[in-house]
């Protein structure tokens, strides 16, 4: 009788090496294997005729035959039933899902929002404002002279006689103090236009992102101190620099640069041989704006920054065109699909 043992164990080789490319070929296995007339069946009846120990031991290699042809023909079974379904245009909704592509974050969503969690870190809030603007916020509420060049036609897109297109984020600022009454912590990130040639360097679109801090007592080391601590946390970079500069709406004024170093050639080339880049602007608020916006000068006193997005985040990827920012090219934004 040993005979039906070893017929057991070559059948059980056989249906782990079964194929069935079809629906057919899997009901042609079902038929062979379990049919009325079926190799198991005829198994069955041999069994039968054994006895004694041997029952025991051939008894559960059957039943594992059996189980095991069971298996395969459920997994043929579920493969071609779905592509049955996949034909008549039905889903299985239970059937688990596959792996979704997902999306990826624009890289200047990625520079603001750091930026914009390092200074909520420092306690302050995000506020923002209209990308169409009038006269008053983007330029007479900050203190420019009627005649400034920026007012021009040739930096700035109108679509009326005081109806514009924002040209910095300082608008902000202005509506900010409008309405609210020292102390103010703010931070105001948005898009801005100006109206330039479009090139690697320059768009007619970008970002900033603002800042104010209005209250009593507030000095130039303070700001100095802030940005200081942005820096360190943003860049890494432990030494920054401000050189004086001239902004309509802050007195003093100063351009603010990071110690980049001369470490590599890109360096040397990025910070034309001065190990020295320019990050922001920034300045203690002119008295006059503070006044304009209806808070009192001789009460409280504030300070201002803004800085480009771009700008930072050509830094950060080493991205060499601004224009890439804007164009949505799949290649160009697949970089960032693991950084969320
Ligand atoms: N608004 C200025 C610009 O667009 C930047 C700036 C903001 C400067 C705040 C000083 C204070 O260039």
């Amino acid at each position: 009788m040993s005979g039906l043992g070893d017929r057991i164990r070559e059948l059980m080789q056989e249906v782990e090496a079964a194929v069935a490319e079809s629906a057919e070929a899997a009901e042609a296995f079902r038929v062979h294997y379990l049919g009325r007339k079926g190799v198991l069946n005829d198994l069955f009846e041999e069994f039968k005729q054994v006895a004694g120990e041997e029952k025991k031991v051939l008894g559960r290699e059957l039943n594992e035959l059996k189980s095991r042809i069971s298996a395969r023909l459920e997994g043929f079974q579920a493969s071609h039933s779905k592509q049955r379904e996949d034909k008549s245009g039905e889903e299985d909704l239970t059937r688990p899902t596959g792996a979704w592509p997902t999306g990826s974050r624009h890289p200047l969503s990625l520079v603001r929002r750091e930026i914009l969690s390092i200074f909520n870190r420092m306690g302050f809030a995000v506020a923002d404002g209209p990308e169409i603007e009038d006269d008053w916020h983007v330029f007479s509420g900050l203190n420019f002279p009627p005649d400034h060049p920026a007012r021009d036609m040739q930096d700035t897109f109108f679509l009326g006689p005081e109806v514009l297109l924002r040209t910095h984020t300082s608008s902000v600022q202005v509506r900010a103090m409008e309405t609210t009454q020292p102390p103010l912590r703010l931070v105001m990130p948005g898009r801005v236009y100006r109206n330039e040639a479009i090139s690697a360097r320059a768009h007619c679109q970008f970002h900033q992102v603002e800042g104010l801090y209005i209250d009593e007592g507030v000095s130039f080391a303070d700001m100095k101190q802030t940005l200081l601590q942005f820096t360190q946390a943003f860049f890494g970079k432990a030494q920054i620099r401000l050189r004086p500069s001239y902004f309509p709406f802050t007195e003093p004024s100063a351009e603010m640069d990071v110690y980049w170093g001369l470490e590599t050639e890109a360096d040397y080339r990025i910070t034309k041989g001065t190990g020295w880049l320019e990050i922001m602007g920034c300045g203690m608020v002119d008295p006059a704006v503070l006044a304009a916006s209806g808070i009192d000068p001789e009460r409280y006193s504030g300070f201002a920054f803004g800085m480009g997005i771009e700008r930072i985040a050509m830094l950060r990827y080493q991205v060499d065109d601004l224009r890439m920012f804007f164009e949505n090219d799949m290649r160009f934004l697949k970089q960032w699909e693991r950084v969320v």
